[in-house]
């Protein structure tokens, strides 16, 4: 594991922006994307560059069972926000949350993944050391399924939400499986919430009670932190 520690999100959304554009000049075609706060400064530094994403394909990690696209909270609608209503790419594949056979919509997300696999990956980290939404107890051979959030998962993203009660229960979420095997990863973290689940993830055992952890055994893993995520490590 390569570990960069930046001074803010800012410069660490920067570094992840150099790893990518070197990725995308090697012949990456297919991205894996991320939702939550972490990835925004990344996605900036995305939108204001001139990199040519045309002939690239995005994969999300993840989407809430309930929520339509049009739904603010939805991660279709972070993405379109975020990135894709400023840069044009090949295609883009998310969950859709609102599919009313789950099993179907999983093995479609499967499939999706078998024809497009991951050449970069970025990721976030839950401060339970969840990543997509596969929470503590995950196991490591996991594809493609329906998660039911970690209690803490709920809280955490309460905050995006008008009330807790809105938040929904469950997500479509690649597996563990699914994210190991991309071929390149950039994990990004920031500030104090993440420093023990940082910590975990480098130093601790691997274990499916830290899910991050299995990245120890990815061949090219690279972890951008900020100060406060990676003062433990
Ligand atoms: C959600 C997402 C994860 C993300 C995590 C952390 O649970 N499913 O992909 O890494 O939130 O979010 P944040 O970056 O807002 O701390």
């Amino acid at each position: 594991m390569e570990i960069i520690k930046v001074v803010n999100p800012q410069m660490g959304g920067k570094k992840a922006f150099e790893l990518f554009k070197a990725s995308i000049e090697s012949g990456a075609k297919t991205i894996g994307l991320a939702t939550g706060s972490t990835p925004i400064s990344f996605y900036e530094e995305v939108i204001h560059s001139d990199i040519d994403l045309t002939d690239v394909t995005s994969v999300n990690l993840d989407e809430y069972v309930g929520l339509s696209r049009e739904n603010k909270q939805s991660y279709a609608y972070f993405m379109n926000e975020q990135l894709f209503k400023y840069k044009k790419l090949k295609a883009s594949f998310l969950p859709n949350g609102l599919a009313s056979n789950i099993d179907e919509e999983i093995s479609r997300y499967d499939d999706i993944l078998t024809c497009h696999p991951i050449d970069f990956q970025i990721l976030g980290i839950g401060s339970n050391g969840h990543i997509g939404f596969n929470e503590p107890g995950t196991s490591f051979e996991s594809t493609t399924q329906l998660v039911k959030l970690a209690p803490s998962t709920i809280e955490a993203n309460a905050r995006f939400f008008d009330t807790i009660d809105e938040v929904p229960t469950e997500a479509i979420s690649m597996g563990i499986a699914n994210i190991m095997a991309a071929k390149r990863i950039v994990l990004l973290a920031y500030g104090e919430s993440k420093a023990e689940a940082i910590y975990n993830t480098v130093h601790g055992s691997v274990t499916e009670q830290v899910p991050a952890s299995i990245l120890q055994r990815h061949p090219n893993v690279t972890i951008i932190v900020d100060e406060s995520a990676g003062k433990l490590i």
